[in-house]
C-alpha cells in the first residue's frame, strides 16, 4: 500500500499559532521521521515563515491570490508564501471559497512558481470540476462534517469513492485527499483503502492534548 500524505490544516485556531504552531511541527516532523510517512501543516500566513525556515515537512499556505506582485492591497501572492518558504497552497477550502476563475489563476500562478496546488471541493461534482483545471491535489471535504468530530471515512465513505472516480475520470494525474472529522489511523487507512492518497484534517491534531499521539495513530496502519 502506498504512504498517504497528512496535510494539517492549523485553520486560525488559537490552539495552533505561535508557539503551538511550533508545537505541532514539531510533533510533525517527529512522526514523519519515524513513520517515513509525509506530514504536511497549513500554518497561519503569520507563523509560515518561521515554520517553513525552522522545520523540514512540507508546509503550505491556507490559501493564495492569483495576483501578479504590484498594486493589490491585502492580496496574498504566490510569490509572497514562496519566498515564505511554503510548498504549495490551499486553495478554495470550504471556509474560504473562491469563483471558478480565482480558483483557475491562483492554480497557474502556484504552478508557475513550481509549488504545489491543493484545490478543496465539497462533493464529486465540483470535484470533477477541480480536476478539469489540473491541480495536484483535490481535496474532498463535506463541509457538514468539517469540525464535527465525525470521520468522513465513516460517515460518507461514498463520497469518497464517488469523488475519486469523478477525479480520475477527467484526469488520472490528479491526486485525490480527503478531509473531514479524520481523527485515527482507522480513517486514514479508509480513505487510502477507497483510492485517496491521503487526508486533510485539523481538530483532531490542532485541538489535541497531545498533538504527536494523534499523528502517531494517524500514521499506524501504513
Ligand atoms: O482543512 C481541513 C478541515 O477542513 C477538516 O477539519 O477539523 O474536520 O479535521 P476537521
Amino acid at each position: 500500500m502506498s504512504k498517504p500524505l497528512i496535510l494539517v490544516n492549523l485553520k486560525t485556531y488559537k490552539e495552533g499559532m505561535g508557539n503551538h504552531a511550533h508545537t505541532i511541527a514539531t510533533a510533525a516532523q517527529t512522526v514523519a521521521q519515524e513513520s517515513g510517512i509525509t506530514i504536511g501543516i497549513a500554518p497561519s500566513y503569520i507563523d509560515l515563515h518561521p515554520i517553513a525556515r525552522h522545520f523540514m515537512i512540507p508546509v503550505y499556505a491556507q490559501h493564495v491570490d492569483g495576483s501578479e506582485p504590484g498594486a493589490h492591497t491585502g492580496q496574498i501572492t504566490v510569490e509572497a508564501i514562496k519566498l515564505a518558504g511554503a510548498n504549495g497552497s490551499l486553495i478554495n477550502h470550504s471556509e474560504r471559497r473562491l469563483t471558478l476563475a480565482d480558483i483557475e489563476s491562483s492554480i497557474k500562478s502556484l504552478q508557475t512558481h513550481k509549488l504545489v496546488a491543493v484545490v478543496c471541493t465539497n462533493n464529486d461534482i465540483t470535484s470533477a470540476a477541480a480536476a478539469a483545471l489540473t491541480p495536484e491535489y483535490v481535496a474532498i471535504e463535506p463541509p457538514e462534517l468539517i469540525g464535527s468530530g465525525v470521520s468522513v471515512s465513516k460517515a460518507n465513505p461514498d463520497i469518497i469513492k464517488r469523488s475519486v472516480t469523478a477525479v480520475h475520470t477527467v484526469n488520472p494525474k490528479v491526486k485525490v485527499l480527503t478531509g473531514a472529522g479524520i481523527q485515527s489511523g482507522e480513517c486514514v487507512k479508509i480513505a487510502v483503502d477507497l483510492g485517496t492518497d491521503g487526508v486533510l484534517l485539523a481538530s483532531s491534531v490542532v485541538k489535541a492534548q497531545e498533538p504527536i499521539k494523534i499523528l502517531r495513530d494517524l500514521v499506524s496502519k501504513f
